[in-house]
């Protein structure tokens, strides 16, 4: 059975939305599953922007086939052939073989690459500015490099200022029906795997974001047409605020975010003791999370949200806690900038941990402060420390403190 959704006049959502994979990119879970979205023009010539992966092939199939009627497609537009939208594209040339694909020269590589049998089919290689009439919608070409592959471009529909956005303004989450962002209470539903989806698949990518924001900045954008989550029709400012925000890797709320590694709890106490400690001093924008029960992307995705990281974590084989490492290592291969770190550390004899952290930050990642207090744990925290957690809590709190 077809399941569409019109978008405009004439254009209609013919993606899918998929509850099976447990794990985007084999590794990041979503638990509200993913939609991989593809949108048909029904002007003087037909044209499909994108596909969809393999698994949703034969919805997309079904969706075409009753909006076609019967007719050719004429153009397919693939904007980013990364496989979770472009398995399906040798299908596609398959059952519409007088179709013309429209791609850059690097996705036409790709595409050759991944093997796929394109080369009996008409391209057209499009560049920056190129353009291109289907009768009433006339669409121009934006290289979106590394948004979030290389080959990656935009589509512009100069006639109706719909924005088909490839990978950016993207979300995790399945639309069940709900297409569009005025649909949904974003805000309270969407927004965190937004966050996660963006953090952890373009996160490391902020230069390039920034410079497709310059570019989108002058086109009169009124609707975006992503590749994955909701449509934006209106509010688009509120999510492009959002991209700019993470791209230039500015926290969005002050706030702390408390990730502690702990073996027999007594990390874990002491970093439930410092979260107590900086709400009594009236910070409460405050989470905690054990890294060895939360999955990384969520706490890429926090980071990214909150001001200031207190890492809290014992020494394991005279070295940082596997899990922690892997969240540090992870914080850098995002490229997080612009944060402010507190360390906790432990160790029943030989305590390495804080050192080797702050030498991590430090040395590995870009525009970090360490702040100078640090708690020292042996083993436990004991009732001697009070000061020095009191200690703690105050630096973190001081340290948000807008400079005189
Ligand atoms: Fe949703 Fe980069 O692919």
């Amino acid at each position: 059975m077809y399941c569409v959704r019109n978008v405009t006049e004439d254009l209609y959502w013919v993606g899918a939305n998929d509850h099976r994979l447990t794990l985007f990119e084999n590794i990041h879970p979503i638990p509200r599953g993913v939609s991989y979205n593809a949108y048909l023009l029904l002007d003087e010539k037909t044209v499909l922007f994108d596909t969809v992966d393999w698994s949703a092939c034969r919805q997309l199939l079904e969706n075409m086939d009753y909006l076609l009627q019967g007719k050719e497609l004429d153009y397919l537009v693939i904007n980013h052939m990364e496989p979770d939208h472009g398995a399906s594209i040798e299908e596609i040339l398959l059952r519409y073989p007088k179709v013309k694909i429209i791609s850059t020269p690097k996705a036409f590589m790709l595409m050759r690459q991944f093997g796929f049998d394109i080369d009996n089919y008409e391209q057209i290689e499009v560049n920056e500015g190129d353009t291109q009439s289907f009768g009433r919608h006339t669409v121009t070409f934006v290289n979106a490099p590394m948004v979030h592959w290389p080959e990656a471009m935009v589509t512009f529909d100069v006639t109706t200022g719909v924005l088909f956005s490839a990978d950016a303004f993207g979300s995790f989450g399945a639309l069940d029906g709900k297409l569009f962002n005025d649909e949904v209470d974003f805000e309270r539903d969407w927004i965190d795997d937004a966050r996660r989806y963006y953090t952890n698949i373009v996160g490391k990518y902020g230069a390039p974001v920034q410079a497709l924001l310059k570019k989108a900045s002058g086109l009169d954008i009124k609707m975006i047409c992503p590749l994955h989550g909701p449509v934006w029709r209106s509010n688009v400012a509120y999510f492009i605020e959002k991209y700019d925000r993470w791209s230039r890797y500015e926290p969005e709320e002050k706030g702390v975010m408390i990730a502690y590694a702990s073996m027999y709890g007594n990390t874990e106490a002491a970093a439930q003791a410092l979260a107590a400690k900086l709400c009594e001093k009236g910070m409460t924008n405050v989470v905690v999370y054990d890294v060895s029960n939360t999955h990384v992307s969520q706490l890429i995705s926090e980071a990214f949200r909150l001001s200031h990281i207190v890492l809290a974590s014992v020494t394991y084989n005279l070295g940082i806690y596997p899990v922690m490492h892997n969240f540090l290592s992870d914080m850098k291969a995002l490229n997080l900038q612009k944060r402010t770190f507190a360390l906790i550390e432990n160790g029943s004899w030989a305590c390495k941990s804080g050192d080797l952290m702050q030498k991590f930050i430090e040395e590995e990642m870009k525009n970090m402060t360490v702040i100078n207090e640090r708690l020292s744990l042996a083993s436990t925290l004991h009732p001697d420390k009070a000061v020095e957690l009191d200690t703690l809590a105050d630096g973190i709190i001081e340290s948000m403190q807008p400079e005189a």
